[in-house]
């Protein structure tokens, strides 16, 4: 690993601006809603205080945060899901269940070899991703089924 890469990720990290949540991922229900933007607020927040330089502490207060958020969170969309019968359902729960296996991965990649800045800021690019995919493809069509 030269400098180089050092270089890359450097210039990358200035470059990338926090998520933003927007009314288009809007599902109607407001307790879903409400977590969906503290998410948002959450990952944004934790790209910023690791671009200013927080480090393992950021980190670690970002793992357990997420942990504690998702838990109560996914088990509220997927009873919601159930409920409206939406056919979307079995889908949510399992990448609901794979972001779960994710963050476990880097927790113990963190508890294993330690810090290390660079997965932190390849959690919170996942993070970023999966949020408004996730959201945008598989939790906006509860809406839908509120609806009906
Ligand atoms: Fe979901």
């Amino acid at each position: 690993m030269g400098m180089e890469e050092d270089d890359i990720t450097e210039s990358k990290k200035t470059e990338e601006k926090p998520i933003k949540w927007s009314d288009d991922y809007a599902i109607g229900i407001e307790r879903i809603d409400r977590e969906h933007k503290m998410l948002f607020r959450i990952v944004g927040d934790f790209r910023v205080a690791l671009s200013e330089g927080g480090g393992e502490q950021t980190y670690d207060v970002l793992l357990q945060a997420l942990e504690a958020f998702c838990h109560g969170h996914f088990g509220f969309e997927e009873r919601c899901m159930e409920e409206y019968h939406c056919p979307m359902a079995q889908k949510n729960k399992s990448e609901h269940v794979k972001l779960q296996e994710l963050l476990f991965e880097f927790q113990q990649l963190y508890s294993t070899n330690g810090y290390d800045q660079r997965e932190a800021f390849k959690l919170i690019g996942i993070l970023e991703q999966w949020l408004t995919d996730h959201i945008c493809r598989i939790d906006v069509h509860l809406k839908n089924c509120v609806k009906e």
